[in-house]
């Protein structure tokens, strides 16, 4: 078992969401900062399937998975586009950028003492994502999951002055993190009050591009809470 996060079809996923949400749609030389890079394949394998001119500053707080990452980028010599910090995104100076890009930790569970802690998205899982939309970036994407609090999510994004610009969903299958008893335990109280959507053993996930600005051309968010709630 890796010490840091591995879910294949989840971080594939997310690959496809920056090359279709994000790379597919920067201007020249534009800057990204992403949140909680983990072995760097999402942002790596997007880059070797796209011409993207500009530059990646990455931030990683797992030693390993960050150490995984840079040899990666040797290998494939991006060392000029994608540069991975080991440590906080909130505690750092956070880098100027046109995009914030994460598949952020969204486990929720009442305290981080579960199999990965760095997984640990608070206590209904939308914390860190929520934390993610006051940094105050023109344009956000980030995987928001149905079990997670997503209309908090939506509310918070709309209140910091984000409309939804796009979004695509996949159906996935409730995995080793999200599995755990005791997480599990927390999503089943969650769905209780309406805060968590599945059915049997499927969640949504969504890949979904927040934008900043005075009044969007488009506004997906009742259809992207329409399509999170319909579990
Ligand atoms: C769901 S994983 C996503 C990893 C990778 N982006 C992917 O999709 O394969 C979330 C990542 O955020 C990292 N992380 C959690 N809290 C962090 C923090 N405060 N600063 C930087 N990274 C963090 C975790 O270690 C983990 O690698």
């Amino acid at each position: 078992m890796k010490d840091f996060f591995s879910c294949p079809e989840e971080s594939n996923f997310y690959s496809n969401c920056l090359e279709n949400l994000v790379f597919k749609n920067c201007q020249k030389s534009e800057y990204v900062v992403e949140f909680g890079s983990g072995d760097g394949s999402p942002v790596i394998n997007s880059l070797l399937r796209n011409r993207f001119d500009g530059v990646i500053h990455g931030f990683e707080l797992n030693t390993s998975a960050w150490k995984a990452a840079n040899s990666t980028i040797d290998e494939y010599d991006l060392g000029h586009k994608y540069i991975i910090y080991n440590s906080c995104l909130f505690d750092s100076s956070q880098p100027e950028a046109e995009y914030l890009v994460a598949n952020p930790p969204y486990l929720p569970a009442p305290d981080n003492n579960i199999y990965m802690p760095l997984l640990f998205g608070g206590e209904d899982g939308a914390t860190i994502t929520n934390n993610l939309l006051s940094l105050g970036y023109p344009n956000v994407l980030l995987l928001v999951s149905s079990f997670s609090n997503p209309k908090s999510t939506i509310h918070h994004a709309r209140s910091n002055g984000y409309w939804v610009n796009n979004f695509v969903v996949l159906p996935l299958k409730f995995g080793y993190y999200s599995s755990e008893p005791k997480v599990k335990k927390r999503i089943e109280e969650l769905r209780k009050n309406k805060m968590a959507f599945y059915d049997g053993d499927y969640y949504f996930l969504a890949g979904v591009l927040f934008k900043k600005s005075q009044k969007s051309e488009v506004d997906l968010s009742n259809q992207l809470v329409q399509a999170m709630t319909s579990l």
